[in-house]
Parts: structure tokens; C-alpha cells; sequence
């Protein structure tokens, strides 16, 4: 068993006044938590107040998209050495929010994966079904394939200390998160999927859980067996309910030190 990690996703929200405010809370309630990991994945404006606040603290910082290529004429995007010119080392890829809004392809999300790796920094890939996908019975053939394309193009052993986030979409924002039945059955379903090429990057590989993650659900999640920790949007922006699901990562998590 590894760390448990929980990652802060603000989404479009904040401003520089009330960042401030919301990462001295953070500061200041997660330090009894000290055998857990923490990140923060910002908007890119804020990516250098995040590394002013938070360099010499426990907790991590990074973005929520990258570019899937390294430079040049790409107007409005943002690539993998500019999030590491200002201190990131984690960075959101393919969240839903993106991929519909934006129609982000499999191998579009598979690219990013591999330029954010290549870079140093650790990719957190979102892969989830919608509430009709899940209806008909069918959620573990999208998730799958959304793996499977990684693997395709760059090996199962690319999955080794990165992150996978399930996050059903019907789950994200509206305040009905999944059973922790259902979630522990899917991750480890992916587990086993990259497991069958990697066993070792299997290992390596933390599975997050992420869609109405609250302090009141957070530990009967965090104590399945194949759910590392959480990718937290809605209660990550109020730091008392942020701080009860660290409390509760570290509670279900390695003991302290
Ligand atoms: P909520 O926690 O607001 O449901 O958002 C989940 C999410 O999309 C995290 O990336």
C-alpha cells in the first residue's frame, strides 16, 4: 500500500485574493495529515501564485490540461515545460469536462499523456462513463478503451507512478457519488487491465476515485481495497470540507509518522 493522494480540482473558480485566503487554510488544516499526499491543480494564471504560496509546503501544485505538443504555432496552448517553469508536477488530462466541451479524442488525451511524462510531470488521466453507458451496461468497455489506447501507443509500463482518476460522469457535481461497490468494482477493473501487460506498473499505478467525493462519503470510499485517494472539484474550494476528506485519507490510509 502507498500513500493515499487527494487532489484538490478548482476548475474555472478563484481569483488571486481568495486563492490566498483558501491555501492558507489549506496550509494550516492538513498539516496534522502527514501520511498522505496532497495536490492543488489550478487554472494556468494561478500556476506561479501557487508556487510563491505553497514551495517548502507538503503540498503539490499542478494544472488541469496540457498541450500535446512541445512548441511552436499552437495559439492559446499551453505545453508540459511551461507548467515545469513554474513548479508543477501534476497535471489533469482528458477530465470529461474537457473532452465533451472540447471533443478531446482518445488519442488526443493518449499524446498528452506521453508529452506530460516525458516532461517530468505525473499525468492524473480522467476516464469515466455516462449515466447511459452505465444503464446499458457497457462501462467497462469505454473505460477500457480509453486504456487500451494509451497501451496501444506507448505500453502498459507508461502507467507505472501515474495516477487514473475514475470519475463517472453522472457522478461529477451532482451530489450522487457512486457506492463504494461500484467504484471499488471499476478500479479494480483497471487495475487488472493494465496488470495483465504490467503487473509492476499495475502496482505502481494509483487509482483515484473522483464525482461528489465529500466528508461525509470520503471513508467508506477510501477504505475499498483499489481506491488510493480522491479527485476533489465542488468541496475542494472550502477548506473545512477539503480538510475532512484528507482527514479521512489519512484515517483509511498508511499509519502516521
Ligand atoms: P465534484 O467533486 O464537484 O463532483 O467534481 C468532481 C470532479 O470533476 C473532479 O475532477
Amino acid at each position: 500500500m502507498s500513500k493515499k493522494l487527494v487532489v484538490a480540482n478548482w476548475k474555472m473558480h478563484g481569483n488571486l485574493a481568495v486563492n490566498q485566503q483558501l491555501i492558507a487554510a489549506y496550509v494550516h488544516r492538513l498539516l496534522p495529515f502527514n501520511n498522505i499526499e496532497v495536490v492543488v491543480c489550478v487554472p494556468y494564471p494561478y500556476l506561479a501564485q501557487m508556487q510563491s504560496l505553497l514551495e517548502g509546503t507538503p503540498i503539490a501544485w499542478g494544472a488541469q490540461n496540457l498541450s500535446k505538443d512541445t512548441e511552436g504555432a499552437y495559439t492559446g496552448e499551453v505545453s508540459a515545460g511551461m507548467l515545469k517553469d513554474f513548479g508543477a508536477s501534476y497535471v489533469i488530462i482528458g477530465h470529461s469536462e474537457r473532452a465533451t466541451a472540447y471533443c478531446e479524442s482518445d488519442e488526443n488525451i493518449a499524446t498528452k499523456f506521453m508529452q506530460a511524462r516525458t516532461h517530468g510531470l505525473t499525468p492524473i488521466l480522467c476516464v469515466g462513463e455516462t449515466l447511459i453507458e452505465r444503464e446499458a451496461g457497457v462501462m467497462e468497455r469505454v473505460v477500457a478503451k480509453q486504456i487500451d489506447t494509451i497501451i496501444h501507443m506507448y505500453g502498459a509500463a507508461i502507467f507505472a507512478d501515474t495516477v487514473i482518476s475514475y470519475e463517472p460522469i453522472w457522478a461529477i457535481g451532482t451530489g450522487l457519488a457512486a457506492t463504494p461497490d461500484q467504484a471499488q468494482s471499476m478500479h479494480e477493473f483497471i487495475r487488472n487491465r493494465i496488470s495483465v501487460h504490467d503487473i509492476d506498473a499495475a502496482q505502481r499505478l494509483k487509482i483515484l476515485y473522483g464525482g461528489s467525493v465529500n466528508p461525509q462519503n470520503a471513508v467508506q470510499l477510501f477504505v475499498m481495497q483499489d481506491i488510493d485517494g480522491g479527485l476533489v472539484g465542488r468541496c475542494s474550494l472550502n477548506a473545512d470540507e477539503f480538510a475532512g476528506i484528507c482527514r479521512a485519507a489519512s484515517e483509511t490510509g498508511l499509519p502516521q509518522v
